[in-house]
């Protein structure tokens, strides 16, 4: 499999090299080495066009929506509302108001885990989610059903890091009111067959949630074509701002949502003695001010990486993911989790046989390489490898194969205890076992 790259089945890309100008972050330097940033999964670096969209909007337009009649506030409303437009055509959403913006991928679960599921679910339910969640679509879930006294079945991920589409619907039935699952995995990049579990799920008339944070920046996202019920994501993880993400929702199970948070820009009118009339979605889930700015700069990103092209994104992602594999097998006591042969996006993890995903980590950074090692908020799925953590490579546009080289070349020094023996407090290394894997 490793062979696609040097076979030449995978050819070269055209990102990499050539759009890290577009990045000026990258110019920083951390001693005498440049900065190589490789925890995208975390958050990825934005372009100097989502700077600038930001920037403009603050010069040009900043003024609240929905609230001012002058005309400055009807710039920003409608930039507002042609930003979330140009969401709803970027992941093929039939209507703008199915698009609500939220801070982010957990507060769009939150935000759903508090409305649709208290409506929905109740005691002797079950929400099936999978063994291979981000504690961000995990916890929301777990809550409600502990709150609620229904069931949260989670669907056993096995070690090659995969949810087998059978173990998925062996899992459905008629108690099953909502299944909420990873597009794609934020520790191995696996992607998930969603389309077909949606599919198995409607079968039993059950909606479905994709957690679609690790998809988003690396493929593009057809809503309809997946038939998902609800979709969300993060915009700092597709080069925009932070503080926004998106809730998509088919319109008929949108619209009958209570508000999640109540306040202004949600009422029609409010009088002490008559019941609140509240507005449609989407206002009616997006309560006070919200990231205008952000929402604007998201709409840019999206811009952005279509102007790259979705094909030059994929080659790209392959072609370091292939290189990235390639490199790491080739380091005596490295072990890639999961299944290498299965198509990871953007992601690779790994471990080094006696040393710490920390120490791995810090000695990685005293060459300038930024990446994430830990349990990625994933703590359930990590278990299932019985590791402490893993050390997490996960790419982005800017990205190069020379800079797979240089972790090649640094992984050949690192030693145990490298990081840990400086940082002696740190909660990760505890004796109690109670206290560890809170990373
Ligand atoms: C799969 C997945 N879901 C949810 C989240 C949470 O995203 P955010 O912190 O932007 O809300 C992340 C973040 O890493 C993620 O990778």
């Amino acid at each position: 499999m490793t062979d696609l790259v040097s076979s030449g089945k995978i050819s070269t890309s055209t990102l990499g090299e050539s759009v890290r100008p577009d990045f000026p972050i990258l110019e920083r330097r951390f001693g005498p080495n440049p900065l190589v940033y490789l925890d995208n999964a975390a958050t990825s670096q934005k372009p100097r066009a989502v700077l600038d969209a930001l920037v403009n909007y603050y010069c040009d337009v900043n003024s609240n929506i929905g609230r001012g009649y002058y005309q400055l506030s009807m710039a920003a409303t409608d930039a507002y509302e042609a930003a979330r437009d140009s969401i709803r055509r970027a992941i093929n959403a039939e209507h703008a108001d199915e698009v609500v913006f939220t801070p982010g991928t957990t507060a769009a679960v939150n935000l759903l885990a508090d409305t649709f599921g208290r409506s929905a679910v109740s005691a002797g339910d079950q929400v099936v989610v999978t063994g291979m969640e981000h504690n961000s679509n995990m916890l929301p879930w777990r809550r409600l059903c502990e709150t609620t006294g229904a069931e949260l079945v989670v669907v056993p991920v096995g070690p090659e890091g995969r949810v087998a589409i059978d173990r998925f619907a062996a899992a459905l039935g008629p108690r099953v009111k909502l299944a909420a699952v990873a597009h794609v995995s934020n520790v191995l990049g696996t992607v998930n067959p969603v389309r077909d579990m949606i599919g198995e799920a409607h079968r039993h008339g059950i909606p479905v949630l994709v957690d679609g944070a690790q998809a988003v920046p690396h493929r593009p996202v057809d809503v309809r074509d997946l038939d998902a019920d609800f979709y969300c994501f993060s915009g700092h993880k597709i080069y925009g701002p932070m503080g926004i993400g998106v809730l998509y929702g088919k319109r008929e199970l949108l619209s009958r949502l209570e508000p999640y948070q109540v306040g202004g820009g949600t009422v029609k009118g409010v009088t002490l003695d008559e019941p609140v009339a509240y507005v449609p979605v989407p206002a009616r889930l997006e309560a006070g001010t919200p990231h205008i700015a952000g929402a604007i700069g998201l709409a840019a990103a999206f811009d952005y990486v279509q102007q790259l092209g979705w094909t030059e994104i994929q080659r790209h992602d392959d072609l370091l993911v292939y290189a990235a594999i390639e490199a790491l097998e080739s380091i005596a006591r490295v072990r890639i989790l999961g299944d290498p042969a299965a198509q990871p996006s953007g992601i690779v993890s790994f471990v080094v046989d006696g040393i710490h995903p920390y120490d791995v980590g810090g000695h990685l950074d005293r060459h300038g390489v930024a990446v994430r090692s830990g349990v990625h908020c994933a703590n359930v799925f990590i278990d299932t490898f019985g590791e402490v953590g893993t050390v997490r490579l996960s790419f982005a546009v800017y990205n190069t194969e020379a800079e797979i080289d240089l972790v090649r070349r640094a992984l050949a020094t690192v030693q145990p205890g490298f990081w840990t023996a400086e940082h002696p407090t740190e909660r990760f290394l505890a004796t109690d076992p109670a206290t560890q894997n809170q990373h």
